[in-house]
């Protein structure tokens, strides 16, 4: 698929430029239409009815598994739906039988949401071990073989910074947890979609991902992959319908596998939306979407580097898919109202709910930095109009 067909299916971008994929992506046409054809058509609820269109629900929300299954070289079994990628990390931190005294080893460079569920281990006695990115936000595998001890449960690493951009060397530190045999949990919210990412070489026990977001899913959908019997190691928390094998008046016994952790109704239509969404990544090609973000991601840093009186973070050779800056002396609210106002571009600006990323760039004090992040369908001439209306921009600062 090129791009102009792809921008066909996504109509807002005929009105606006949209540089936010790293908060959420716009929803192709198909994606929407088969949620449609849902509601529309068969709107039942699953794994409770005999009825033909009950069936046909539980069937088609079931092939949506496999369908994500298969992308991300997982199995179907090792699936569990969630409404983001931030339930599916909670969901391990939550779930995961810590003891006083464990310790979990993370990055500063983390999103909230694979810091927050780590640090609040702290009222059950778990201490967080917390590893300094470089100047660039890339993290050395080496220092988290250093801080693995005997008291590590856990190490969680995010694939790409949402704040920087810049990508992690999560498969080397699989290669450390492996060894080490500690478990590892990789967030997969910036690279899923984006680039190829097989599970079984990143030899992570948990990787969490939203569907809406890379994969071009809708939102409120997300997943969290267990492997290799890591599954077995989570208690769930959200009991109900659907998780319960058999109850007594004094007793119950959860259902086996992914089940017990999706309690209730779940969403249905969104998750054969995203079922949808990866048919549609794999159309396209993954190869082709990660040559064409290299492409677009490095033009993005030239351009913005271009503009004067710019600080622009991160290294080239490292950042994927987002470019973060500020402009001396703006307030990054400020220029992403005026990329607004004077060409409806549309790009994230503050803390991008990364505190400790943000005070490692020295940003935090600035109210944080502008954030563009692209996708499949944005175009050279789309980041081209970002740096000259940026020029524009620096001259109101008085550069
Ligand atoms: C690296 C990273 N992790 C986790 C999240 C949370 O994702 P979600 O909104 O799907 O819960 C985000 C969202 O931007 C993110 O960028």
């Amino acid at each position: 698929m090129e791009i102009t067909e792809i921008r066909k299916d996504i109509p807002m971008l005929d009105e606006i430029i949209y540089m936010d994929a790293a908060s959420t992506t716009p929803t192709p046409k198909p994606v929407v239409e088969a949620m449609c054809d849902y509601y529309y058509n068969y709107n039942a609820n699953i794994g409770r009815g005999a009825y033909r269109t009950a069936v046909k629900a539980g069937n088609e929300f079931e092939k949506a598994r496999s369908k994500v299954a298969r992308f991300i070289n997982s199995k179907p079994e090792e699936i569990i739906f969630t409404k983001n990628t931030t339930e599916a990390i909670n969901l391990v931190a939550h779930g995961l039988d810590f003891k006083k005294d464990d310790s979990v080893v993370v990055s500063n460079i983390e999103h909230h949401s694979n810091f927050l569920p780590w640090l609040n281990l702290k009222k059950r006695g778990v201490n967080l071990k917390v590893i300094k990115a470089d100047k660039y936000g890339v993290v050395d595998a080496g220092d988290f073989e250093n801080a693995i001890d005997d008291t590590t449960k856990l190490v969680a690493l995010t694939h790409v910074s949402n704040a920087i951009g810049s990508v992690q060397p999560v498969y080397e530190v699989g290669e450390i947890t492996e060894e080490k045999n500690v478990l590892y949990l990789v967030d997969a919210a910036q690279s899923a979609g984006h680039m190829k990412l097989d599970v079984k070489k990143l030899k992570s026990d948990f990787t969490a991902f939203p569907g809406h977001k890379g994969l071009l899913g809708p939102v409120g959908t997300g997943f969290l992959c267990c492997h290799a019997g890591s599954m077995d190691k989570l208690q769930p928390e959200n009991l109900g319908g659907g998780t319960v094998f058999d109850v007594t008046e004094k007793d119950f016994k959860l259902e086996e596998g992914h089940a017990r952790f999706e309690g209730g109704t779940q969403n249905i239509a969104g998750v054969i939306g995203l079922g949808t969404a990866v048919d549609y990544i794999n159309r396209i090609g993954l190869e082709k979407i990660e040559k064409h973000s290299r492409e677009l991601t490095s033009l993005m840093f030239d351009e913005v580097s271009k503009v004067e009186n710019t600080t622009v973070y991160g290294n080239p050779e490292d950042i994927y898919g987002i470019v973060a800056f500020n402009i001396n002396g703006a307030n990054p609210h400020d220029v992403a109202k005026i990329l607004d106002e004077l060409r409806r571009i549309c790009v994230r600006s503050g803390h991008h709910c990364a505190i400790p990323a943000i005070r490692h760039t020295g940003a935090y004090e600035l109210g944080g930095s502008v954030r563009a992040s692209i996708h499949c369908y944005n175009t050279k001439e789309e980041v081209q109009i970002l740096g000259e209306t940026l020029k524009e921009v620096s001259q109101f600062f008085g550069a």
